[in-house]
Protein backbone atom coordinates (compact mmCIF):
# COMPACT_ATOMS: atom_id res chain seq x y z
CA UNK A 1 0.00 0.00 0.00
CA UNK A 2 1.23 3.85 -0.82
CA UNK A 3 2.24 5.48 2.00
CA UNK A 4 1.76 9.48 1.27
CA UNK A 5 4.98 10.94 2.97
CA UNK A 6 4.62 14.78 1.97
CA UNK A 7 4.94 17.21 4.89
CA UNK A 8 3.08 20.48 3.31
CA UNK A 9 4.16 23.43 4.09
CA UNK A 10 1.50 25.80 4.98
CA UNK A 11 3.85 28.79 5.46
CA UNK A 12 4.79 28.27 1.76
CA UNK A 13 3.18 30.87 -0.85
CA UNK A 14 2.33 27.52 -3.30
CA UNK A 15 -1.20 26.78 -2.69
CA UNK A 16 -1.47 23.56 -0.77
CA UNK A 17 -3.07 21.75 -3.59
CA UNK A 18 -0.41 22.24 -5.94
CA UNK A 19 1.87 20.81 -3.33
CA UNK A 20 0.33 18.00 -3.19
CA UNK A 21 -0.33 17.61 -6.80
CA UNK A 22 3.80 17.80 -7.11
CA UNK A 23 3.85 15.18 -4.42
CA UNK A 24 2.49 12.89 -5.84
CA UNK A 25 4.15 13.39 -9.89
CA UNK A 26 7.50 13.17 -7.90
CA UNK A 27 5.98 9.48 -6.28
CA UNK A 28 4.84 8.34 -9.95
CA UNK A 29 8.43 9.46 -11.85
CA UNK A 30 10.26 7.73 -9.12
CA UNK A 31 8.41 4.85 -9.45
CA UNK A 32 7.05 4.47 -6.10
CA UNK A 33 3.65 4.63 -7.85
CA UNK A 34 3.32 2.41 -10.39
CA UNK A 35 0.76 2.37 -13.48
CA UNK A 36 -2.46 1.03 -12.46
CA UNK A 37 -2.06 1.75 -8.65
CA UNK A 38 -5.33 2.84 -6.89
CA UNK A 39 -4.67 6.45 -4.89
CA UNK A 40 -6.53 6.62 -1.76
CA UNK A 41 -9.80 8.60 -1.32
CA UNK A 42 -10.33 12.31 -1.29
CA UNK A 43 -11.71 11.80 2.46
CA UNK A 44 -8.65 9.01 3.31
CA UNK A 45 -5.75 11.08 2.18
CA UNK A 46 -7.11 14.51 3.45
CA UNK A 47 -7.52 13.32 6.48
CA UNK A 48 -3.88 11.55 6.91
CA UNK A 49 -2.71 14.84 5.92
CA UNK A 50 -4.85 16.91 8.10
CA UNK A 51 -6.02 19.28 5.22
CA UNK A 52 -9.58 20.30 3.41
CA UNK A 53 -10.78 17.56 1.28
CA UNK A 54 -11.59 20.03 -0.71
CA UNK A 55 -7.82 20.45 -1.28
CA UNK A 56 -7.37 17.38 -2.09
CA UNK A 57 -10.31 16.61 -4.65
CA UNK A 58 -8.35 20.09 -6.40
CA UNK A 59 -5.49 18.23 -6.31
CA UNK A 60 -6.60 15.52 -8.12
CA UNK A 61 -8.74 17.36 -10.02
CA UNK A 62 -5.37 18.68 -11.63
CA UNK A 63 -3.48 15.54 -12.20
CA UNK A 64 -6.17 14.18 -13.79
CA UNK A 65 -6.38 17.12 -16.12
CA UNK A 66 -2.67 16.77 -17.06
CA UNK A 67 -3.12 12.93 -17.42
CA UNK A 68 -0.97 12.03 -14.54
CA UNK A 69 -4.08 9.87 -13.04
CA UNK A 70 -7.54 8.48 -13.81
CA UNK A 71 -10.56 8.65 -11.87
CA UNK A 72 -12.88 6.10 -12.23
CA UNK A 73 -16.27 7.28 -10.52
CA UNK A 74 -17.28 3.74 -8.88
CA UNK A 75 -14.17 2.09 -9.00
CA UNK A 76 -11.71 4.85 -7.73
CA UNK A 77 -8.72 6.94 -8.44
CA UNK A 78 -5.59 5.12 -10.36
CA UNK A 79 -2.40 6.27 -11.60
CA UNK A 80 -2.57 6.45 -15.73
CA UNK A 81 -1.36 3.39 -17.40
CA UNK A 82 1.43 6.08 -18.90
CA UNK A 83 2.89 9.20 -17.92
CA UNK A 84 1.18 12.22 -20.04
CA UNK A 85 3.69 13.87 -22.38
CA UNK A 86 6.23 16.50 -21.05
CA UNK A 87 7.41 19.74 -22.76
CA UNK A 88 9.49 18.14 -25.53
CA UNK A 89 6.36 15.91 -26.48
CA UNK A 90 7.55 12.81 -25.15
CA UNK A 91 6.14 11.25 -21.96
CA UNK A 92 8.04 11.89 -19.03
CA UNK A 93 10.84 10.08 -17.92
CA UNK A 94 9.42 7.87 -15.35
CA UNK A 95 12.60 5.89 -13.56
CA UNK A 96 11.79 2.38 -13.60
CA UNK A 97 10.73 0.69 -10.03
CA UNK A 98 13.76 -0.38 -8.11
CA UNK A 99 16.72 0.57 -6.34
CA UNK A 100 19.17 0.89 -9.04
CA UNK A 101 23.09 -0.12 -8.30
CA UNK A 102 24.79 -0.23 -4.51
CA UNK A 103 27.29 2.59 -3.89
CA UNK A 104 29.01 -0.16 -1.92
CA UNK A 105 31.20 -2.94 -2.95
CA UNK A 106 29.83 -6.90 -2.44
CA UNK A 107 32.79 -9.22 -2.16
CA UNK A 108 32.24 -12.43 -4.74
CA UNK A 109 29.38 -14.50 -3.80
CA UNK A 110 28.03 -17.36 -5.42
CA UNK A 111 26.68 -16.71 -8.93
CA UNK A 112 23.39 -15.33 -8.49
CA UNK A 113 20.82 -17.97 -10.56
CA UNK A 114 17.22 -17.10 -11.00
CA UNK A 115 14.37 -19.77 -10.48
CA UNK A 116 13.67 -20.50 -14.45
CA UNK A 117 9.70 -20.26 -15.17
CA UNK A 118 9.43 -22.48 -17.69
CA UNK A 119 9.27 -21.03 -21.46
CA UNK A 120 5.55 -21.39 -22.53
CA UNK A 121 5.13 -25.01 -24.38
CA UNK A 122 8.22 -26.13 -23.22
CA UNK A 123 8.48 -29.49 -21.33
CA UNK A 124 11.34 -29.39 -18.31
CA UNK A 125 12.81 -32.78 -17.66
CA UNK A 126 13.57 -31.25 -14.04
CA UNK A 127 16.65 -33.07 -12.61
CA UNK A 128 15.00 -33.66 -9.52
CA UNK A 129 11.56 -32.22 -8.76
CA UNK A 130 8.59 -34.30 -7.69
CA UNK A 131 4.97 -33.22 -9.55
CA UNK A 132 3.20 -31.35 -7.41
CA UNK A 133 0.08 -31.75 -9.21
CA UNK A 134 -0.26 -35.30 -7.57
CA UNK A 135 -1.01 -33.42 -3.74
CA UNK A 136 -3.64 -33.32 -2.46
CA UNK A 137 -4.02 -30.07 -1.13
CA UNK A 138 -7.58 -30.22 1.00
CA UNK A 139 -6.27 -32.64 3.63
CA UNK A 140 -3.25 -30.22 3.72
CA UNK A 141 -5.88 -27.22 4.10
CA UNK A 142 -7.79 -28.99 6.41
CA UNK A 143 -5.10 -29.78 8.85
CA UNK A 144 -3.59 -26.54 8.68
CA UNK A 145 -7.14 -24.82 9.49
CA UNK A 146 -7.70 -27.57 12.48
CA UNK A 147 -4.07 -26.93 13.91
CA UNK A 148 -4.32 -23.19 13.95
CA UNK A 149 -7.90 -23.32 15.29
CA UNK A 150 -7.42 -25.12 18.25
CA UNK A 151 -3.50 -23.17 19.33
CA UNK A 152 -5.36 -20.60 20.27
CA UNK A 153 -2.50 -18.26 18.19
CA UNK A 154 0.24 -20.19 20.05
CA UNK A 155 1.13 -21.61 16.51
CA UNK A 156 1.50 -18.04 15.53
CA UNK A 157 4.44 -16.61 18.27
CA UNK A 158 7.78 -17.21 18.68
CA UNK A 159 8.95 -21.16 19.06
CA UNK A 160 12.11 -23.14 19.02
CA UNK A 161 14.53 -22.71 16.55
CA UNK A 162 14.75 -26.66 17.25
CA UNK A 163 11.37 -26.94 15.21
CA UNK A 164 8.11 -27.70 17.21
CA UNK A 165 8.47 -30.53 18.97
CA UNK A 166 5.57 -32.42 18.27
CA UNK A 167 7.01 -32.44 14.11
CA UNK A 168 10.51 -33.35 15.66
CA UNK A 169 8.95 -37.00 17.50
CA UNK A 170 6.74 -37.65 14.25
CA UNK A 171 9.77 -37.34 12.07
CA UNK A 172 12.26 -39.24 14.80
CA UNK A 173 9.55 -42.08 15.22
CA UNK A 174 8.73 -42.28 11.38
CA UNK A 175 12.91 -42.80 10.76
CA UNK A 176 12.91 -45.59 13.55
CA UNK A 177 10.26 -47.38 11.57
CA UNK A 178 11.22 -46.83 7.90
CA UNK A 179 14.85 -46.11 7.73
CA UNK A 180 16.37 -47.82 11.42
CA UNK A 181 17.63 -44.98 12.78
CA UNK A 182 17.41 -45.30 16.59
CA UNK A 183 16.73 -41.35 16.47
CA UNK A 184 14.62 -39.23 19.15
CA UNK A 185 13.07 -35.92 18.81
CA UNK A 186 16.30 -33.93 20.48
CA UNK A 187 18.13 -35.63 17.53
CA UNK A 188 16.29 -33.58 14.84
CA UNK A 189 16.30 -30.06 14.05
CA UNK A 190 13.28 -28.88 11.63
CA UNK A 191 14.78 -27.16 8.72
CA UNK A 192 13.43 -25.01 5.47
CA UNK A 193 14.37 -28.04 3.14
CA UNK A 194 17.36 -29.96 3.50
CA UNK A 195 19.07 -26.73 0.82
CA UNK A 196 18.89 -25.22 5.01
CA UNK A 197 19.87 -28.57 6.86
CA UNK A 198 23.38 -28.59 4.07
CA UNK A 199 24.24 -24.82 4.60
CA UNK A 200 24.15 -25.35 8.40
CA UNK A 201 26.34 -28.45 8.43
CA UNK A 202 28.73 -27.01 6.48
CA UNK A 203 28.60 -23.71 8.72
CA UNK A 204 29.23 -25.11 11.54
CA UNK A 205 31.78 -27.95 10.81
CA UNK A 206 33.71 -25.28 7.93
CA UNK A 207 36.25 -22.39 8.61
CA UNK A 208 37.98 -20.63 5.92
CA UNK A 209 40.82 -23.17 4.08
CA UNK A 210 39.50 -26.01 5.48
CA UNK A 211 38.49 -28.53 2.75
CA UNK A 212 35.24 -30.47 2.07
CA UNK A 213 35.26 -33.24 0.10
CA UNK A 214 32.26 -33.84 -2.49
CA UNK A 215 31.35 -36.45 -5.37
CA UNK A 216 31.44 -35.29 -9.04
CA UNK A 217 29.17 -35.45 -10.73
CA UNK A 218 27.28 -34.24 -7.81
CA UNK A 219 24.49 -31.47 -6.62
CA UNK A 220 25.91 -28.19 -7.00
CA UNK A 221 23.81 -26.32 -4.20
CA UNK A 222 25.25 -28.05 -1.74
CA UNK A 223 29.09 -26.81 -3.00
CA UNK A 224 27.62 -23.54 -2.50
CA UNK A 225 26.39 -23.27 0.90
CA UNK A 226 29.99 -24.87 2.04
CA UNK A 227 31.48 -22.38 -0.33
CA UNK A 228 30.50 -19.66 1.15
CA UNK A 229 31.92 -20.75 4.75
CA UNK A 230 35.31 -19.90 2.63
CA UNK A 231 35.68 -23.99 2.28
CA UNK A 232 38.13 -25.09 -0.58
CA UNK A 233 36.24 -27.67 -2.02
CA UNK A 234 37.88 -31.00 -3.48
CA UNK A 235 35.95 -33.09 -6.02
CA UNK A 236 36.47 -37.03 -5.62
CA UNK A 237 34.74 -39.50 -9.01
CA UNK A 238 31.65 -41.49 -8.61
CA UNK A 239 31.50 -44.61 -10.80
CA UNK A 240 29.32 -47.41 -10.91
CA UNK A 241 29.90 -48.14 -6.85
CA UNK A 242 29.03 -44.36 -5.90
CA UNK A 243 31.78 -42.50 -4.54
CA UNK A 244 35.23 -43.44 -5.39
CA UNK A 245 36.14 -44.06 -1.62
CA UNK A 246 39.82 -44.96 -2.71
CA UNK A 247 40.33 -41.81 -4.35
CA UNK A 248 38.79 -39.87 -0.99
CA UNK A 249 41.70 -42.01 0.81
CA UNK A 250 44.14 -40.48 -0.89
CA UNK A 251 43.00 -37.11 -0.49
CA UNK A 252 42.18 -37.76 3.15
CA UNK A 253 46.32 -38.73 3.41
CA UNK A 254 47.42 -35.35 1.93
CA UNK A 255 44.81 -33.20 3.18
CA UNK A 256 43.57 -32.65 6.24
CA UNK A 257 39.61 -33.03 5.16
CA UNK A 258 36.81 -31.56 7.37
CA UNK A 259 33.81 -33.26 5.86
CA UNK A 260 32.50 -35.26 3.25
CA UNK A 261 29.28 -34.94 1.30
CA UNK A 262 27.53 -37.42 -0.16
CA UNK A 263 24.60 -38.64 -1.73
CA UNK A 264 24.84 -42.36 -1.14
CA UNK A 265 21.15 -44.03 -1.64
CA UNK A 266 20.75 -42.41 -5.22
CA UNK A 267 23.33 -40.67 -5.51
CA UNK A 268 22.95 -37.04 -7.70
CA UNK A 269 22.50 -36.94 -10.67
CA UNK A 270 23.68 -40.51 -11.69
CA UNK A 271 21.43 -42.37 -9.05
CA UNK A 272 23.62 -44.84 -8.37
CA UNK A 273 23.90 -46.68 -4.70
CA UNK A 274 27.36 -46.57 -2.58
CA UNK A 275 28.63 -49.97 -2.42
CA UNK A 276 28.46 -52.01 0.44
CA UNK A 277 32.31 -52.12 1.26
CA UNK A 278 32.42 -48.70 0.21
CA UNK A 279 30.05 -48.03 2.83
CA UNK A 280 32.40 -49.64 5.31
CA UNK A 281 35.23 -48.23 4.19
CA UNK A 282 33.49 -44.42 3.90
CA UNK A 283 32.51 -44.95 8.01
CA UNK A 284 35.69 -46.14 8.90
CA UNK A 285 37.41 -43.31 7.06
CA UNK A 286 35.88 -40.72 9.08
CA UNK A 287 37.32 -42.19 12.60
CA UNK A 288 40.60 -42.42 11.14
CA UNK A 289 40.85 -39.30 9.74
CA UNK A 290 38.07 -37.31 11.67
CA UNK A 291 36.08 -35.80 9.51
CA UNK A 292 31.78 -35.84 9.52
CA UNK A 293 29.66 -37.02 6.86
CA UNK A 294 27.07 -35.05 5.52
CA UNK A 295 24.54 -37.32 4.54
CA UNK A 296 21.66 -36.10 2.30
CA UNK A 297 19.35 -38.74 1.59
CA UNK A 298 16.93 -36.12 -0.21
CA UNK A 299 14.50 -38.49 -1.72
CA UNK A 300 14.64 -42.22 0.25
CA UNK A 301 11.43 -43.74 -0.35
CA UNK A 302 12.05 -43.73 -4.07
CA UNK A 303 13.26 -46.60 -4.59
CA UNK A 304 11.38 -48.89 -6.76
CA UNK A 305 13.22 -52.20 -7.40
CA UNK A 306 13.70 -54.15 -4.21
CA UNK A 307 14.04 -52.85 -0.55
CA UNK A 308 15.31 -48.94 0.17
CA UNK A 309 19.00 -49.05 1.66
CA UNK A 310 19.32 -47.92 5.20
CA UNK A 311 21.00 -45.19 5.57
CA UNK A 312 25.20 -44.44 6.39
CA UNK A 313 23.70 -43.04 9.66
CA UNK A 314 21.80 -46.14 11.04
CA UNK A 315 25.27 -47.69 10.64
CA UNK A 316 27.29 -45.47 12.63
CA UNK A 317 24.77 -41.95 13.66
CA UNK A 318 28.66 -40.94 15.53
CA UNK A 319 30.50 -39.64 12.69
CA UNK A 320 27.16 -38.79 10.10
CA UNK A 321 24.56 -35.57 10.23
CA UNK A 322 22.10 -36.75 8.55
CA UNK A 323 19.44 -35.00 6.19
CA UNK A 324 16.28 -35.66 4.69
CA UNK A 325 13.35 -33.48 3.10
CA UNK A 326 9.35 -33.45 2.81
CA UNK A 327 10.21 -31.42 -0.94
CA UNK A 328 10.27 -35.09 -2.80
CA UNK A 329 8.20 -37.00 -1.04
CA UNK A 330 5.41 -33.76 -0.36
CA UNK A 331 5.87 -30.33 -1.78
CA UNK A 332 9.15 -28.43 -2.39
CA UNK A 333 7.29 -25.21 -1.53
CA UNK A 334 6.37 -26.16 1.88
CA UNK A 335 9.92 -26.11 2.57
CA UNK A 336 10.38 -28.70 5.05
CA UNK A 337 13.46 -30.85 5.76
CA UNK A 338 15.30 -32.20 8.51
CA UNK A 339 18.85 -33.00 9.75
CA UNK A 340 19.26 -35.80 12.46
CA UNK A 341 22.46 -35.68 14.77
CA UNK A 342 23.68 -36.30 18.14
CA UNK A 343 21.73 -33.91 20.58
CA UNK A 344 24.71 -31.22 21.46
CA UNK A 345 24.97 -30.70 17.90
CA UNK A 346 21.80 -30.01 16.76
CA UNK A 347 21.53 -27.66 20.02
CA UNK A 348 24.78 -26.12 18.33
CA UNK A 349 23.07 -26.05 14.80
CA UNK A 350 20.12 -24.38 16.07
CA UNK A 351 21.69 -21.32 17.33
CA UNK A 352 23.33 -21.18 14.35
CA UNK A 353 19.62 -20.94 12.50
CA UNK A 354 18.55 -18.57 15.16
CA UNK A 355 21.43 -16.07 13.84
CA UNK A 356 19.74 -15.92 10.00
CA UNK A 357 16.00 -17.52 10.61
CA UNK A 358 14.89 -17.43 13.59
CA UNK A 359 12.82 -20.18 13.73
CA UNK A 360 10.34 -22.52 11.21
CA UNK A 361 7.08 -21.86 10.98
CA UNK A 362 4.86 -23.53 13.53
CA UNK A 363 1.37 -23.85 12.13
CA UNK A 364 2.67 -25.30 9.22
CA UNK A 365 4.86 -27.93 11.12
CA UNK A 366 2.25 -28.40 13.36
CA UNK A 367 -0.31 -29.51 10.15
CA UNK A 368 2.75 -31.53 8.28
CA UNK A 369 3.11 -33.72 12.39
CA UNK A 370 -1.03 -33.95 12.15
CA UNK A 371 -0.60 -35.19 8.61
CA UNK A 372 2.48 -37.57 9.43
CA UNK A 373 0.23 -38.82 12.55
CA UNK A 374 -2.93 -39.33 10.23
CA UNK A 375 -0.61 -41.40 7.59
CA UNK A 376 -1.75 -38.86 4.53
CA UNK A 377 2.25 -38.72 4.10
CA UNK A 378 2.57 -42.46 4.34
CA UNK A 379 -0.24 -42.76 1.35
CA UNK A 380 0.89 -39.39 -0.57
CA UNK A 381 4.18 -41.50 -0.90
CA UNK A 382 2.56 -44.93 -1.77
CA UNK A 383 0.47 -43.16 -4.49
CA UNK A 384 2.96 -40.96 -6.17
CA UNK A 385 5.95 -43.82 -5.68
CA UNK A 386 3.60 -45.94 -8.25
CA UNK A 387 3.30 -43.18 -10.34
CA UNK A 388 6.71 -41.91 -10.70
CA UNK A 389 7.96 -45.87 -11.09
CA UNK A 390 5.31 -46.28 -14.39
CA UNK A 391 6.73 -42.79 -15.75
CA UNK A 392 10.20 -44.01 -15.09
CA UNK A 393 9.52 -46.91 -17.10
CA UNK A 394 7.47 -45.20 -20.11
CA UNK A 395 10.70 -42.69 -20.17
CA UNK A 396 12.95 -45.98 -20.47
CA UNK A 397 10.91 -47.69 -23.39
CA UNK A 398 10.67 -43.95 -24.95
CA UNK A 399 14.56 -43.33 -24.70
CA UNK A 400 15.09 -46.44 -25.72
CA UNK A 401 12.88 -46.69 -28.82
CA UNK A 402 13.15 -42.98 -30.12
CA UNK A 403 16.44 -42.19 -29.50
CA UNK A 404 18.20 -45.75 -29.90
CA UNK A 405 21.68 -46.35 -29.77
CA UNK A 406 22.22 -42.06 -29.74
CA UNK A 407 22.52 -42.63 -25.69
CA UNK A 408 23.20 -45.37 -23.05
CA UNK A 409 22.24 -45.67 -19.42
CA UNK A 410 21.39 -48.01 -16.65
CA UNK A 411 17.73 -48.08 -15.57
CA UNK A 412 18.42 -46.60 -12.08
CA UNK A 413 16.81 -48.72 -9.10
CA UNK A 414 15.40 -45.57 -7.71
CA UNK A 415 15.51 -42.19 -7.42
CA UNK A 416 13.74 -39.34 -9.84
CA UNK A 417 15.74 -39.17 -13.04
CA UNK A 418 17.97 -40.58 -15.17
CA UNK A 419 22.00 -40.29 -15.85
CA UNK A 420 22.65 -40.95 -19.43
CA UNK A 421 25.09 -40.99 -21.77
CA UNK A 422 25.23 -39.51 -25.13
CA UNK A 423 27.38 -41.30 -28.31
CA UNK A 424 30.32 -39.94 -29.28
CA UNK A 425 29.83 -37.65 -32.64
CA UNK A 426 26.90 -35.54 -30.36
CA UNK A 427 27.85 -32.60 -28.01
CA UNK A 428 25.23 -33.07 -25.20
CA UNK A 429 25.22 -28.81 -24.61
CA UNK A 430 24.37 -28.29 -28.20
CA UNK A 431 21.33 -31.28 -28.32
CA UNK A 432 20.32 -29.56 -24.80
CA UNK A 433 20.29 -26.21 -26.95
CA UNK A 434 18.50 -27.76 -29.32
CA UNK A 435 15.70 -29.33 -28.01
CA UNK A 436 14.96 -26.39 -25.92
CA UNK A 437 14.39 -24.65 -29.09
CA UNK A 438 11.93 -27.39 -30.00
CA UNK A 439 10.33 -27.29 -26.30
CA UNK A 440 12.32 -29.67 -24.20
CA UNK A 441 14.35 -28.76 -21.51
CA UNK A 442 16.97 -30.71 -19.55
CA UNK A 443 20.29 -30.51 -17.56
CA UNK A 444 23.58 -31.69 -19.22
CA UNK A 445 26.90 -32.93 -17.52
CA UNK A 446 28.62 -29.70 -17.23
CA UNK A 447 25.45 -28.67 -14.50
CA UNK A 448 26.84 -31.40 -12.18
CA UNK A 449 31.07 -30.89 -12.22
CA UNK A 450 32.65 -27.96 -10.18
CA UNK A 451 34.89 -26.44 -12.83
CA UNK A 452 31.65 -26.49 -15.47
CA UNK A 453 33.54 -28.83 -17.48
CA UNK A 454 32.12 -30.46 -20.48
CA UNK A 455 30.79 -34.04 -19.81
CA UNK A 456 28.91 -36.33 -22.49
CA UNK A 457 25.90 -36.71 -20.50
CA UNK A 458 22.79 -35.78 -19.97
CA UNK A 459 20.14 -35.65 -16.26
CA UNK A 460 16.68 -36.55 -17.44
CA UNK A 461 14.06 -35.97 -14.92
CA UNK A 462 10.84 -37.78 -14.85
CA UNK A 463 8.84 -36.97 -12.00
CA UNK A 464 7.39 -33.68 -12.94
CA UNK A 465 5.84 -35.07 -16.37
CA UNK A 466 2.88 -37.32 -16.94
CA UNK A 467 3.33 -39.91 -19.56
CA UNK A 468 1.80 -37.93 -22.61
CA UNK A 469 4.35 -35.08 -21.37
CA UNK A 470 7.40 -37.81 -21.42
CA UNK A 471 6.55 -39.45 -24.54
CA UNK A 472 5.76 -36.00 -26.32
CA UNK A 473 9.33 -34.80 -24.79
CA UNK A 474 11.10 -37.29 -26.07
CA UNK A 475 9.80 -36.81 -29.53
CA UNK A 476 11.27 -33.66 -28.88
CA UNK A 477 14.70 -35.06 -27.93
CA UNK A 478 14.87 -36.98 -30.52
CA UNK A 479 14.45 -34.43 -33.11
CA UNK A 480 17.06 -32.53 -32.14
CA UNK A 481 19.52 -34.99 -32.59
CA UNK A 482 22.55 -33.74 -35.01
CA UNK A 483 21.87 -33.88 -38.47
CA UNK A 484 23.27 -36.92 -40.04
CA UNK A 485 23.00 -38.42 -36.17
CA UNK A 486 19.54 -39.84 -36.48
CA UNK A 487 19.04 -42.45 -33.76
CA UNK A 488 19.26 -45.99 -35.16
CA UNK A 489 16.35 -46.99 -33.03
CA UNK A 490 15.84 -50.69 -31.44
CA UNK A 491 12.44 -51.34 -31.91
CA UNK A 492 10.69 -49.38 -34.41
CA UNK A 493 6.83 -50.80 -33.47
C1 LIG B 1 20.59 -33.84 -3.97
C2 LIG B 1 19.64 -32.82 -3.47
N1 LIG B 1 19.76 -32.40 -2.22
C3 LIG B 1 18.96 -31.45 -1.73
C4 LIG B 1 17.98 -30.88 -2.51
C5 LIG B 1 17.22 -29.71 -1.94
O1 LIG B 1 15.96 -29.98 -1.61
P1 LIG B 1 15.15 -29.18 -0.55
O2 LIG B 1 15.98 -28.06 -0.01
O3 LIG B 1 13.97 -28.69 -1.28
O4 LIG B 1 14.81 -30.17 0.51
C6 LIG B 1 17.80 -31.29 -3.83
C7 LIG B 1 16.78 -30.67 -4.67
O5 LIG B 1 16.64 -30.92 -5.83
C8 LIG B 1 18.64 -32.28 -4.30
O6 LIG B 1 18.54 -32.71 -5.57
Amino acid sequence: MWEFTLHVDRGRERTLFMQLANAIVEDIRRGRLLPGDRLPGTRTLAGKMGVNRVTVSAAYDELAAEGWIVTHPARGTFVAAEPPPGPSGRPHAVESAGLGEPAYVLPPGPSPTRWLQPARGVLMLRSNCPDTRLVRVDPLARAYRRVLRRSGGSLLGYGDPEGLLRLRRAIAEMLRGTRALAASAENVLVTRGSQMAIALAGRALLRPGDTVVVEEPGYRHAWDAFAQSGAGIVAVPVDRGGLDVDALARVAVRTRVRAVFVTPHHQLPTTVTLEQGRRRKLLELAHVHGFAIVEDDFDHEFHFDGRPVTPLASADPSVVIYIGSFSKTFAPGLRIGYLVAPSSVVRQLAACRQAIDMQGDPALEAALAELIEDEEIQRHVRRVKRVYQARRDVLVDALERRLGDAVSFAVPAGGLGLWIRVASGIDADRWAAASYRLGAAFLTGRAFTVENRYRPFARLGYASLDEQEIRQAVDRLAAALPEGRVARTKNTA
